[in-house]
């Protein structure tokens, strides 16, 4: 009688059962190599591109049920985190698993304070773009470009440069972004306050004119600080999985955060949140909604900011970020396009099309709306995303790093082409 935790797998080829281990709800794609039609078969793969329902690791930093629209990270609900914690806080809990005391939060903030400047000839290096490069293009190549000021980043099993690493990457994110949008605007560089909090100083970098001290509206302060905590980590969404296929080669984190960045700067990833604002924009008022949904429905385009691979309820995140949208508005005014935004949702959600699709808004549906209302340009929105992903994505890197076994990333493939066949002299070619 076969073990409870086992499946059993009847090949009707050869009549053959086999039994393969279940631990935590997976089998091992590797087991599946047991089935053969003979001895020197290769066995068995599993086929699943873009890792549908593969599990490319064992981790402990976020769960999410998407069914029920709960996340957590390190088994605290992201609601909790959101309005009782900060961003360094939020990021401390990601990579190293625990929330920190007063004196560690204390010895946290203060080492990413100090690592918040970027070498000068980084900003030599920026010149070089053109004046209305994409601010994301500009943080994916400088971030790589990092990699060659510190080339001790290449020891990636040392903890203590995993750590300064780890500091000068969170650190300099948000002065890479700032030094970018002023190339963008050719105003001059402003450099990080280290008096300034953590998104205080990034606001006082973009926004600082010729003023002694840019101080920010606490207001916004606190709410991009909430953005930050919101964005900051999503477990094995594309850019983290960049991360760690990435890192599992040994790369240094330099690198491998150059190219999460350069994965989430895709549209269906983190550019979605400026495709939300062009696409409202292209739709304009409440009148034109449902002439766009139907477009949509006939497959005339995506409605972006909506749908998820894991979530197929409400994305808890866009829920909170609507609900900050209105302690911004106090501020800065209403944006007009979250009313648009909402009758959006309000049709989508009452249209079979989406209910059967289980399409609800995403992180990015509402989060341009506020980054505008806030007076960032909409070039920017991917640029606020990355910021806080950077602790996310070393988690998973670090995770990755450390997990037992750890091995180079490198999927199989099933392989269609052609069959062996002999060169053809090019005068003898058809
Ligand atoms: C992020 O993975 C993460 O965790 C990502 C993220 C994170 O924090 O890291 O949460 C951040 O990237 C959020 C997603 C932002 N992207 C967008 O808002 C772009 C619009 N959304 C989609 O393109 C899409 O929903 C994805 C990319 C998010 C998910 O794609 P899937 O899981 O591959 O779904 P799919 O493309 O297979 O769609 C399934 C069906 C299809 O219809 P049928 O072929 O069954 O008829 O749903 C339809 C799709 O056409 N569909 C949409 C739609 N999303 C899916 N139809 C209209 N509008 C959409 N937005």
């Amino acid at each position: 009688m076969p073990s409870q935790d086992t499946l059993t797998i009847r090949d009707n080829r050869t009549d053959k059962d086999y039994e393969i281990e279940i631990v935590d709800g997976a089998i091992r794609a590797l087991d599946l190599r047991k089935v053969k039609v003979a001895e020197d078969d290769f066995g068995l793969m599993s086929y699943d591109p873009a890792f549908t329902n593969t599990a490319s690791c064992r981790s402990e930093i976020t769960m999410i049920d998407g069914e029920r629209g709960i996340l957590r990270h390190r088994g605290y609900p992201i609601e909790q985190l959101a309005t009782q914690s900060s961003y360094l806080e939020v990021a401390y809990l990601l990579i190293y698993g625990h929330l920190p005391n007063e004196k560690q939060l204390a010895e946290w903030e203060e080492n990413i304070t100090l690592h918040t400047m970027l070498h000068e000839n980084t900003k030599k290096f920026m010149e070089g773009f053109h004046h209305d490069a994409h601010p994301m293009g500009v943080l994916v190549s400088t971030v790589a470009a990092l990699s060659t000021f510190y080339p001790d980043a290449k020891d990636i099993h040392n903890e203590e440069s995993r750590k300064l690493q780890t500091y000068r990457l969170i650190a300099k994110m948000p002065t890479i972004a700032a030094y970018a949008y002023r190339h963008r605007r050719g105003l001059p560089y402003v450099y990080p306050d280290n008096g300034l909090s953590y998104t205080g100083n990034l606001m006082s970098m973009l926004f600082k004119m010729q003023r002694d001290k840019f101080v920010a509206n606490p207001v916004l302060e606190k709410a991009l600080d909430i953005l930050f905590i919101l964005h900051a980590d999503h477990e094995q969404n594309c850019s983290a999985n960049a991360m760690r296929s990435i890192g599992s080669s040994h790369a240094d984190p330099y690198v491998a955060t150059a190219g999460a960045a350069a994965a989430l700067y895709g549209p269906l990833h983190g550019g979605a949140n400026e495709a939300v604002l062009k696409m409202l924009r292209e739709i304009g008022s409440k009148k034109n909604v449902p002439k766009f949904i139907k477009d949509v429905k006939e497959g005339k385009g995506r409605l972006m900011g909506f749908g998820h691979r894991v979530y197929k309820n409400y994305d808890p995140r866009a829920k909170i970020i609507r609900d900050t949208a209105e302690q911004v508005f106090e501020v800065t005014g209403r944006n007009p396009l979250i009313d648009l935004a909402m009758e959006v949702e309000r049709i989508a959600l009452e249209d079979d099309y989406f209910v059967k699709r289980k399409l609800y808004p995403n992180v990015d549906f509402y989060s341009g709306i506020i980054y505008e209302a806030m007076g960032f340009h909409s070039r920017a929105f991917t640029v606020l995303f990355a910021i806080p992903r950077t602790s996310g994505w070393i988690a998973q890197w670090q995770e990755m790093l450390t997990e037992e076994g750890q091995r180079i990333a490198r999927p199989r493939q099933v392989y269609l082409g052609s069959e062996p066949r002999n060169y053809v002299p090019l005068g003898k070619r058809g």
